[in-house]
């Protein structure tokens, strides 16, 4: 008994100075919104949105058509990222019934459980119809933001009901000036630098402080298996092909909360490196359906020659195997000290991996069945890694509780994040 007892201390002692994992930081049951003032009357009757005792909160100087189409149930978050006290939502518009794509909550407001969100820039660049779909935004799945300030998504104008979707507007990608929420730049892709299949789900942009005209936007294309570039500069796109951007037939069986099934995402989300001393980023990448990390130099990126080689030699490199169930969808690096951090689907938990070790390194941040199910968006925001979870299966192949939590941002900063873990560096520049 004893003897028992001293072991549980010593387990106890063990984990406490392992990784401290993450800190559940916002939890919804239901995506709700921040509806305008003027529209209340009319809108509040006919929808069924509110929770039991909760005041209607509301936005001044919008206003939104009588017949807005908001059905909670078919809004389902899949990208956060954080700028200052901002904290980045967004809704694609998988189904009808989504008000608003691109939103965001108060990331220092008091108010933690169910925040509705408010839509960015206002109500009317996200509503649906829209009159010009030039200056409105349709669907947004993953948001980055720049060292200049800047906000970078690709609309992918896509409706995607299921087995019907339906193209609003061409594929888009925008800029906005996070300082005066203002579009500075859109980009409409010409079909040469997309696929038929293309579809848009994540971005990360190349670019240093000093520089911000000098930038490159990285967009993987999970289903047309390719990667798209964009320079700012040269207001000009260019698409980059290789076998490694395709699924792994081998990594393709996923079973999560209780459903098996099978995908065939290809390369998913690109994370870069610091600079490294020839000027350039390196590229790291990796396929939803797939356990391989991939690496390439930027500089084989940014050269549209160079990019769009039929035979690209020895360019790209597979850095091996990850292991059973290490399946990725959002990953991002914390460049100053060169760590990964990965949302592992199969396993419902964030891992982390220093790039400058051996795949073998890879460690669990933090794991849990049932209150991290599907970690959809991981992004490194200053000192502070950020995982939004949506259990989306049970969306997809079942049926979410809404009485339930099913969606959580978890954050932590990342010398916490990574303490005791093989990711925390010799150098320790946290
Ligand atoms: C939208 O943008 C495209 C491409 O820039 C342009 O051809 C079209 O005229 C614009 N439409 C409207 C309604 O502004
Ligand atoms: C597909 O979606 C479009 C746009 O929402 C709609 O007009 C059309 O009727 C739908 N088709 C089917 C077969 O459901
Ligand atoms: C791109 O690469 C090609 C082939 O190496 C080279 O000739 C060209 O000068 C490069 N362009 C730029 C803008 O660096």
């Amino acid at each position: 008994m004893m003897k028992c007892f001293v072991l549980l201390i010593f387990v106890c002692v063990l984990s406490c100075v392992w990784s401290e994992g993450l800190n559940e930081e916002f939890t919804w049951t239901r995506i709700n919104y921040v509806w305008p003032t003027q529209s209340r009357g009319g809108f509040y009757q006919n929808s069924d949105f509110l929770f039991p005792g909760e005041n209607p909160q509301t936005i001044e100087g919008d206003e939104l058509p009588s017949n807005l189409d908001y059905q909670y149930e078919n809004n389902i978050p899949m990208g956060a990222n954080v700028w200052k006290n901002k904290l980045f939502i967004t809704v694609p518009r998988r189904r009808l019934g989504v008000p608003s794509t691109l939103n965001y909550v108060d990331l220092n407001g008091r108010n933690r459980r169910n925040v509705p969100l408010t839509p960015y820039p206002d109500w009317k660049t996200n509503l649906f119809p829209s009159q010009n779909y030039n200056s409105t935004f349709f669907s947004v799945y993953r948001v980055a933001v720049d060292a200049c300030d800047r906000l970078w998504f690709v609309d992918t104008g896509l409706l995607e009901s299921p087995g019907n979707n339906s193209r609003i507007k061409p594929v888009t990608l925008y800029v906005m000036d996070l300082n005066n929420d203002q579009i500075i730049h859109s980009h409409q892709f010409p079909s040469s630098s997309i696929s038929a299949a293309s579809n848009f789900a994540s971005i990360t942009v190349d670019v240093t402080k000093n520089n911000c005209q000098n930038a490159y936007a990285y967009m993987p294309d999970l289903a047309g298996y390719g990667l798209t570039v964009y320079s700012l500069r040269n207001d000009r796109s260019w698409r980059v092909t290789h076998n490694y951007f395709y699924l792994e037939p081998h990594a393709g069986e996923f079973t999560i909360a209780g459903h098996t099934f099978q995908w065939n995402d290809g390369v998913f989300s690109v994370e870069l490196s610091e600079i490294k001393s020839d000027g350039n980023r390196d590229m790291y990448f990796h396929s939803m359906a797939g356990h391989h990390m991939y690496r390439v130099n930027t500089r084989f990126l940014k050269n549209e020659t160079l990019a769009t080689r039929s035979y690209h030699g020895r360019d790209f490199e597979d850095l091996g195997n990850r292991g059973e169930n290490s399946q990725t969808s959002s990953a991002d690096i914390h460049q100053e000290s060169g760590v990964m951090f990965l949302g592992l689907v199969n396993q419902n938990a964030l891992a982390c991996w220093n790039t400058a070790s051996s795949l073998r390194d890879i460690s669990i941040v933090a794991k849990n069945d049932r209150t991290m199910i599907y970690p959809c968006d991981v992004k490194v925001y200053k000192d502070k890694v950020y995982m939004l979870t949506n259990t989306m299966p049970e969306f997809l192949y079942g049926q979410l509780n809404y009485g339930e939590i099913n969606f959580r941002i978890w954050s932590n900063t990342i010398r916490d994040a990574v303490r005791n873990t093989a990711c925390e560096g010799r150098s320790r520049r946290y």
